[in-house]
């Protein structure tokens, strides 16, 4: 096996390459009801892109092979939507519409799609542990389908960049308001470098006055496998659910474990307005539509 271990406080981290993405895809979506009541929330598109589709492209970019999608019963238009659609795309080649023939068997062609059901819902670490015999003892990330991150250099890739320098477990981070520290997972530790902090406490969506300090994880994660033993042991908790935050709680009183202010900006895509914001900015980039929706958001303005 393709293992070079390097020992860290007596912990073997693997200098493996991040080759797998974990994508938990399980919720009800009830935050954005009723467009989720016989959709996916993650089909939802930001202009013509369902928002999965910008989560597993972040994920391809970045160099993973494998997209580990962590899904639930009613949601197999995601897998319909990674597969080819013979008939569509057939019909498209008929009318010489090579371009969006092209358009669709691309998307097809994204990815190895391995899907696993959460047949409960049990919060995100049961979702992300549900993903382990298809991870098996490879490094992995986990990129969250709420969270959009628009940068340069993918953020993923960005946090893998640290994990390949420093074979560490490694999440992304950025500084939010002390009044909106219990929306996220939020870290506490010491800096090592520019952009970086050794992690040594995390909380689950702490009141402002517990929380360890305003770097927030929105949803990017690079982990060792090691991670599945600590989510085999934790116990329900904020919320009732198998929390992640808590067993990398439990993986950084073990092994090394870094946060990482990633350069980029985030929506929160799950919440009406981050999904406006998201909508407007990712349509202002596009050359065929900024103009028209700078003309539209001129007369909104005016009214
Ligand atoms: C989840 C995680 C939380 C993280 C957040 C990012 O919470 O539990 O640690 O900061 O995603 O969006 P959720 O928003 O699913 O409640």
């Amino acid at each position: 096996m393709n293992l070079s271990p390097e020992a860290t406080g007596g912990v073997i981290v693997s200098k493996m390459k991040v080759r797998k993405a974990v994508i938990p895809a399980a919720g009800m979506g009830t935050r954005f009801l009723p467009a989720t009541k016989a959709i996916p929330k993650e089909m939802i598109p930001i202009v013509d892109i369902p928002m999965i589709q910008l989560i597993v492209e972040e994920a391809v970019k970045s160099g993973i092979e494998d997209v580990i999608l962590i899904t639930a019963r009613h949601k197999e238009s995601i897998e319909n939507h990674f597969d080819f659609n013979v008939e569509l795309e057939t019909s498209l080649d008929e009318k010489n519409k090579k371009d969006l023939a092209d358009l669709s068997r691309s998307i097809g062609q994204m990815c190895n799609l391995i899907s696993i059901r959460q047949k409960n819902p049990m919060g995100l670490g049961h979702a992300v542990l549900c993903a382990a015999p298809a991870v098996g003892d490879e490094p992995f990330a986990v990129l969250l389908g709420d969270d959009l991150i628009d940068s340069k250099v993918p953020c993923t890739r960005q946090l893998i960049d640290v994990f390949e320098k420093e074979h560490a477990s490694v999440v992304g981070v950025m500084e939010v308001p002390k009044a909106e520290v219990n929306k996220y997972g939020i870290i506490g530790g010491k800096s090592v470098g520019p952009r970086l902090t050794e992690v040594t406490s995390l909380v689950e969506k702490p009141s402002p006055a517990a929380a360890p300090s305003q770097f927030a994880i929105p949803g990017r994660y690079i982990l060792s496998a090691s991670i599945f033993e600590f989510l085999r042991k934790t116990k329900p908790g904020k919320g009732g659910e198998i929390q992640l935050t808590d067993a990398l709680q439990m993986l950084a009183q073990t092994e090394k474990l870094l946060a990482y202010e990633f350069e980029g900006t985030r929506y929160d895509s799950g919440d009406r307005l981050g999904y406006i914001d998201a909508t407007l900015a990712y349509a202002l980039k596009r050359k065929d539509l900024a103009e028209g929706v700078r003309e539209i958001m001129k007369k909104h303005l005016r009214s």
